[in-house]
């Protein structure tokens, strides 16, 4: 630890309590690695404050002092994002204490909830009140808010609502200074020039930390119901999607993915099981809410517009859920891809996005062209059709050292990947953020206008470089430190 992290440490203990700053190291230890593995950082403090003025307090010593700090939330995140460097130059700084809900209204349709508050927390108080938040993800136990806002999460009913972008109607925040940023008003109408609230979201931590955002919230659901379909390619599924758009507005979801992936989730998740009787190349789940209870019967409804996309052989075999619990157990599997993706071994992933009618070629074309460049690999693609965003994995061939696969320039397949969804004018993170995973990518790939942009607002900001340095957009080291 440096002298000046050591005084910092020693001064937030005096001040807030030896809970809001340790340096133990098994207390540490979990949070120094990402969920997937592939990142590993070394931080000798974390600092946990418990409320936005200790959050202040602590981000104006760290900037009198030139220590960096990485913002975390629940560590989900799948670039790097809130692993610190490997260096230990930076302080972890937890939100995770800071979960209170401040205020949840069926009258306003809002929530204000802190940083910390986890995304099933939320979706639970929302319930019980009689509406919805949604946003849903596989990591919903963990994620948090302020990682939810600073990642502009997507997930799976992007579809129907949008990501966080347009679920965030205020944000609350520690700029880089010290100072608070009070943006929580949910208001309709406001032209004050440049709109911070944006700016910070899907800002990585890199110009703010997040301690509350105000949510908006949606009608709760009088009725669902939860299909599964399995068809012959995604060009069939994306006319589904058409054809079932054109008869009703209760879609909001429409998750696509391959056989490979459905059987590497009932392999690796104990208690799932197939939906349908036998293998078809492609599946997709849907979801069809009614909030209206004298609407048609979600499982009606999609019974009557399934009939004759099976009777045109657009669909192969469709089942709806009997019951919740099978409905459930159908999520199950779309929510554990990620897990059993973790346990089938190392892989590129690749969160990407095409204009939408172009993404049925770019599944098939593109994973057989990574697959046929580079031998033994296994290119798969699955996610959010429906948004133009599917997660395109490349698996590594048996055997490969997970540390040359991940090296890196390594085999060069993330390039080859992002070439070919550059040229197809997509964007290489369609929901998942730059965070260290894509820092050099985003560069190679960019026009330098955007770049130098990217960088001048980072610089405004954050001029002394001490929010979650290296993530996003690099600026020239320490330089410019106090
Ligand atoms: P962290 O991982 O802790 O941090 C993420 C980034 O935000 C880091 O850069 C961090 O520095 C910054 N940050 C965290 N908190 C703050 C704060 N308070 N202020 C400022 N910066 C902060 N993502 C999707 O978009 N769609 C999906 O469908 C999806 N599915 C997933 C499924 C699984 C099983 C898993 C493990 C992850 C999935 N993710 C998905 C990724 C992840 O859940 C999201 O990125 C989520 O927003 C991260 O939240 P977190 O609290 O874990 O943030
Ligand atoms: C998902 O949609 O399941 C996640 O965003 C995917 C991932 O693991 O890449
Ligand atoms: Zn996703």
């Amino acid at each position: 630890m440096t002298p000046a992290q050591s005084q910092l440490v020693e001064t937030v203990q005096q001040r807030f309590g030896p809970k809001v700053a340790t340096t133990e190291a098994e207390a540490i230890a979990p949070w120094l690695t990402d969920w997937r593995g592939r990142y590993h950082g070394e931080a000798p403090a974390l600092l946990s404050p418990g409320s936005t003025n200790e959050v202040a307090a602590i981000v104006a010593l760290a900037a009198a002092a030139g220590v960096p700090l990485v913002p975390q939330g629940g560590n989900t995140g799948m670039v790097g994002g809130a692993t610190p460097p490997t260096d230990g130059s930076a302080l972890l700084l937890s939100l995770r204490r800071m979960n209170r809900i401040r205020a949840l209204s069926p009258v306003s349709n809002l929530a204000v909830a802190e940083a910390g508050v986890i995304l099933a927390d939320l979706r639970t108080a929302a319930e019980v009140a009689g509406r919805r938040f949604p946003l849903d993800l596989g990591a919903r136990g963990s994620a948090t808010i302020g990682g939810l806002v600073s990642t502009n999460a997507g997930g799976t009913q992007v579809l129907r609502f949008g990501t966080m972008r347009s679920l965030v109607a205020g944000v609350e925040a520690v700029l880089p200074d010290g100072s608070i940023h009070n943006g929580v008003a949910a208001l309709k109408k406001d032209n004050r020039g440049y709109d911070l609230n944006q700016l910070l979201i899907g800002a990585e931590g890199t110009l703010g930390i997040v301690t509350a955002a105000t949510l908006r919230l949606v009608p709760g659901a009088a009725a669902r119901a939860v299909g599964w379909v399995g068809l012959e390619s995604p060009a069939a599924a994306l006319q589904l999607l058409r054809m079932l758009e054109a008869g009703t507005s209760a879609v909001e979801s429409f998750e696509i993915l391959p056989e490979k992936t459905l059987a590497l989730v009932l392999r690796h998740v104990p208690g799932t099981r197939r939906p349908l009787a036998t293998a078809h190349p492609w599946h997709v789940l849907i979801e069809a809410v009614a909030t209206d209870p004298t609407a048609e019967a979600p499982a009606a409804l999609l019974e009557r517009l399934l009939g004759p996309a099976l009777e045109r052989e657009l669909a192969g075999d469709a089942v709806i859920a009997a019951s919740e619990a099978q409905a459930e157990d159908f999520w199950r599997i779309r929510h554990s891809i990620s897990e059993a993706e973790r346990a089938g071994g190392p892989a590129l992933q690749h969160d990407i996005s095409v204009p939408v009618d172009d993404m049925p070629r770019f599944m098939i074309e593109g994973g057989a062209e990574a697959e046929a460049r580079f031998p033994g690999t296994e290119a798969v693609a699955y996610g959010h059709l429906g948004d133009g965003n599917v997660h395109f994995h490349v698996r590594a061939p048996a055997g490969v050292d997970p540390q040359v696969w991940y090296a890196e320039d390594g085999p060069g397949i993330s390039r080859h990947v992002h070439d070919m969804v550059v040229a197809a004018g997509g964007s290489i993170s369609a929901e998942h953020g730059i965070g260290q995973m894509k820092r050099a990518e985003l560069e190679r790939l960019s026009a330098p206008s955007r770049m130098t942009v990217l960088r001048a607002i980072k610089t405004a900001l954050d001029p002394h470089n001490i929010l979650n340095p290296g993530k996003l957009v690099a600026l020239a080291p320490d330089a410019a430190r106090p």
